[in-house]
């Protein structure tokens, strides 16, 4: 059967390079983090209020004029053309500024998509009023000026408003073509009528927001945010919504088409893509967004055959994860146990780096695993902690996952726990569960799970890595095979 999509954790420019071949993607959808990078802060701060390892490495890092940005603007400027005389201009412009660092970094990754996309294909850039002026230049400089097809103006009326200036409500996004022959398919939009007569030639319709005709969608999208409390929502800072996503690829993707997102964050993309049957390809530099994305993908849609490249697959591969970014390495084991990171906005989550829920029967109480995550050493302290969050929390089950062997000790102090009893909801047998539980990461990487009660919903454990998944060394990707079954997802048109 063919595959719905890969799903990548590494750099988008090295993952494209090494991985996505010219002329394989119809669809191109981006949305770099730039600015509103500051919301990141709530999901990466540290308590003491300074920025985490892992935020400054995925976010700050890229777009501070640093000596890595300087190299990265001598390459685009030395591999000539079109975008080179546009990043010396931009440089007479603005100078060595973090400005000049962003683009530097946009420039070579928006040549890539070019190259990747299909001679009819397209790609829509998604910015806001803070850099989408340069990004317009700099998309003339790669695509041509004469591919531009819109600014499409997305607004919403989320947030506080301004008393200073008129609130800004907008994103933009930058609509191009590869070629002069583009796909496009022009979608429907309900336009509401101040009063329904006078129109004898169009068919009025009326729904809650009263009387409306069909019109052909125009170039400003009324399309509410995301909120707090909407079942959508994940969490992730930056999240957009699946129906802008929605009307992007049913506008520019055949329905056999492939959609590429290189800043996927937590897939919203891939989430589109997937309800509406498109094959996919998604890209992001952190673990907190590939393992949120595997979730959502198992949450709405159960089983979903699609490889994930570039995470560790060994014990050594996970200590070098360790040793690079905790944080990364937090988020990833999580993931092997199909938990979701604790949500670091909602305050101190002290003691629990992630959870996860389950049902003994359908409708029944919402039960609890909390989860803490240990790249260092570990003690017998460790799991004497993990038992008083777990009576804090009136959680089921607690699991400690270690990368270090546990000593006998922790083994010990564990098993005065005692169990769960499972079964009380009268829904199946009564079963045991230690209350107590820990794993260390060549356990889980050698397919062992938390014994708990079977899930009730779609979700569920993710197997054991295969083997054949790729592990990424430092640099990433070299020397790396073709993916398989990225060549087995693009061959099928
Ligand atoms: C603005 S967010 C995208 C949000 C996404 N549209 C959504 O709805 O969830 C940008 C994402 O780009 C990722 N990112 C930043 N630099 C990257 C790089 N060089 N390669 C791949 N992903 C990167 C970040 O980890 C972040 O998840």
């Amino acid at each position: 059967m063919a595959q719905s999509g890969a799903l990548f954790y590494g750099d988008n420019l090295d993952v494209m390079r090494r991985h996505v071949p010219d002329e394989s993607v119809d669809l191109v959808y981006l949305d770099p983090p730039f600015n509103s990078n500051a919301n990141y802060n709530v999901l990466f701060a540290e308590q003491d209020g300074s920025r985490s390892a892992a935020q400054v490495k995925a976010f700050g890092d890229t777009w501070r004029w640093d000596k890595a940005a300087a190299v990265a603007f001598e390459e685009v400027v030395e591999a000539g053309g079109e975008t080179s005389k546009a990043m010396q201009a931009f440089r007479k412009l603005i100078g060595p500024s973090n400005m000049l660092a962003y683009l530097s970094m946009m420039a070579p990754r928006l040549v890539e998509l070019r190259r990747v996309l299909k001679p009819e294909g397209s790609i829509y850039l998604h910015c806001d009023p803070t850099a989408s002026h340069y990004l317009k230049l700099l998309m003339d400089s790669v695509f041509g000026g004469d591919r531009f097809l819109n600014e499409v103006i997305w607004f919403y009326k989320t947030g506080g408003a301004s008393k200073r200036y008129w609130s800004r409500k907008h994103d933009s996004i930058l609509f191009y073509s590869k070629t002069g022959k583009w796909r496009f398919s022009a979608q429907k939009e309900k336009s509401y009528l101040m009063h329904k007569y006078g129109f004898s030639n169009v068919k009025i319709e009326e729904d809650e927001g009263g009387a409306f005709t069909w019109v052909n969608a125009r170039d400003v999208w009324d399309i509410p945010a995301l909120r707090g409390n909407q079942p959508e929502t994940l969490g992730y800072p930056t999240q957009k919504p699946v129906a802008l996503l929605k009307r992007i690829i049913e506008g520019s993707c055949p329905e056999d088409g492939v959609v590429l997102d290189p800043f996927c964050g937590c897939g919203t993309t891939i989430d589109a893509a997937q309800r509406l049957g498109r094959r996919w390809i998604g890209i992001d530099i952190t673990h907190l967004a590939t393992n949120l994305i595997k979730n959502r993908l198992l949450d709405k849609f159960g089983e979903v055959d699609f490889s994930v490249v570039g995470e560790p697959t060994t014990l050594t591969d996970a200590k070098q994860l360790a040793g690079e970014d905790r944080y990364q390495f937090q988020s990833w084991a999580l993931g092997l146990v199909g938990a979701r990171t604790a949500d670091q906005r909602k305050g101190p989550d002290e003691g629990v780096d992630g959870r996860l829920y389950f049902h003994e029967k359908a409708g029944g109480k919402t039960r609890e695993v909390v989860i803490s995550v240990k790249s260092g050493t570990t003690g017998v302290g460790h799991v004497r902690e993990l038992r008083g969050v777990v009576e804090r929390e009136e959680a089921e089950l607690g699991l400690l996952i270690t990368l270090r062997k546990p000593t006998p000790k922790m083994r010990a102090e564990a098993a005065t726990a005692g169990y769960y009893r499972s079964g009380s909801e009268g829904a199946g047998a009564w079963g045991k569960h230690p209350r107590l539980q820990i794993l260390t990461v060549a356990e889980l990487l050698d397919g062992r799970r938390i014994d708990m009660p079977p899930l009730m919903g779609t979700l569920k454990f993710p197997a054991a890595p295969p083997k054949r998944r790729i592990h990424l060394d430092k640099p990433l990707f070299n020397n790396l095979p073709d993916v398989p079954n990225l060549d087995e997802l693009l061959s099928i048109s």
